[in-house]
């Protein structure tokens, strides 16, 4: 045999956001594809990881991660979403939340088990099922609403589908799951007995109501895997810092794994994080959300102005919008049209399907500072004199 790649490594593509990103980067742009929050880490989850560094915290930690982080987690998973667990045997600290699904799936899932994800999906999400020899089934949330069709869910399920995956507050749609559809799902999947995969990582980015964690609806909460993280909450993308909460059943086969591949997550940095969690009040979770409704009604406001027009998402931070005004034929011919006009980068949004559906959607991130979405909003706004002025038939109505 030649050496090569394995079946595994010769299927993974780079992914379209750190292409883009790299593209950006190429015309000094503005980035707008990657969902970095650049917005400030709090005082208390620094200082906290300085003195955890000073005094000594840096050696392996336990698989499931120090105690003060898990009795923080714990805590706070009852007092905001109303998850009662056991911080000693229900809690798993993680390499991001990221690396708290890759631990999952290698725990619950065999080879050939299928796990229905709704798309628009998030790329990880797709590309860690694969990795483990998963099967994926697609269900498309059709916008403007991103609403999904029951009877696509009952035709999809079969004898082998093990999971469900949901994301809510969603990436890339900003879809927030409601209350009746977080139950239908619930009873869906007790029907056919199947796990909630649930990536909650935006559940303090929510600009109406307030977040429903899917553990918490009757009868859920064995077989509702729950995973989130502070890289969003925190601003602190590259610490690493995730959690996974379920059942006692579950998490010990999760934080073998976890330790496998990542021995455990950054040991300060887990102390860093227990003390934002322990220290910092409930305004400034409400502050995340009133700051990024402006930040996301200045985007919308000027996308609708300049015609492409905006699935105005009701949490996380980002928006699709509709791209026929752009010229190119893919999403992404369409995506380095904006970035050649504008110098604003951002994703295609075949990023998001596993079919054509995302070739006229473009994905904008708007977790940015205030100074770097109004330059980027002030360059947007240069677009219509730079298209032909003949605006195909169609465009702009795609989501009325
Ligand atoms: C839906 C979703 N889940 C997870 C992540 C990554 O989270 P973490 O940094 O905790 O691995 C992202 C980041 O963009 C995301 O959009």
């Amino acid at each position: 045999m030649p050496l090569s790649l394995s079946r595994r490594a010769a299927r993974t593509v780079q992914s379209e956001i750190r292409a883009m990103s790299i593209a950006c980067e190429k015309v000094k742009g503005i980035n707008l594809a990657q969902g970095v929050c650049d917005t400030e880490v709090p005082a208390p989850v620094r200082e906290g990881a300085k003195q955890a560094i000073d005094h000594g915290i840096n050696s392996y930690t336990r698989a499931e991660g120090l105690a003060p982080i898990r009795q923080a987690i714990a805590e706070k998973m009852r007092r905001f979403n109303g998850v009662e667990c056991d911080h000693e045997t229900e809690v798993i600290v993680n390499s991001g939340s990221t690396g708290a699904f890759y631990a999952v799936c290698l725990a619950l899932l065999n080879p050939g088990d299928e796990v229905i994800l709704f798309e628009p999906y998030y790329g990880y999400h797709l590309n860690t099922l694969v990795a483990v020899e998963a099967v994926p089934l697609y269900v498309t949330l059709r916008a403007p609403d991103w609403t999904f069709n029951r009877e696509d869910l009952e035709r999809t399920v079969t004898l082998r589908t093990r999971a469900i995956m949901l994301n809510s507050p969603s990436n890339p749609s900003g879809k927030v799951f409601t209350r009746e559809e977080l139950e239908w799902i619930a009873n869906f999947a007790k029907r056919h007995d199947l796990f909630v995969f649930t990536d909650e990582i935006y559940e303090y980015f929510i600009f109406e109501g307030r977040h429903i964690s899917m553990a918490t609806l009757p009868g859920m909460r064995e077989r509702t895997i729950t995973m989130s993280g502070y890289s969003k909450t925190f601003s602190i993308t590259g610490w690493r810092i995730g959690y996974t909460v379920c059942d006692r059943r579950w998490a010990q086969g999760i934080s073998y794994f976890h330790d496998l591949i990542y021995v455990c997550a950054p040991a300060p940095l887990q102390i860093g994080v227990a003390e934002g969690i322990r220290q910092l009040p409930e305004s400034f979770y409400e502050e995340i959300g009133k700051e990024f409704i402006q930040k996301r009604d200045l985007l919308c406001n000027t996308l609708h102005e300049i015609g492409l027009t905006p699935s105005v998402p009701n949490g996380a931070y980002y928006v699709l919008a509709d791209a026929s005004i752009l010229s190119g034929t893919t999403s992404r011919e369409k995506a380095m049209c904006l970035l050649n006009e504008t110098g604003v980068a951002t994703v295609a949004g075949s990023a998001f399907y596993h079919g054509n559906g995302g070739e006229n959607l473009i994905r904008f991130c708007f977790a940015k500072t205030d100074a770097e979405l109004a330059e980027a909003c002030r360059r947007l706004k240069a677009l219509p004199e730079k298209l032909p002025s003949e605006i195909p038939s169609g465009a702009r109505d795609h989501y009325r």
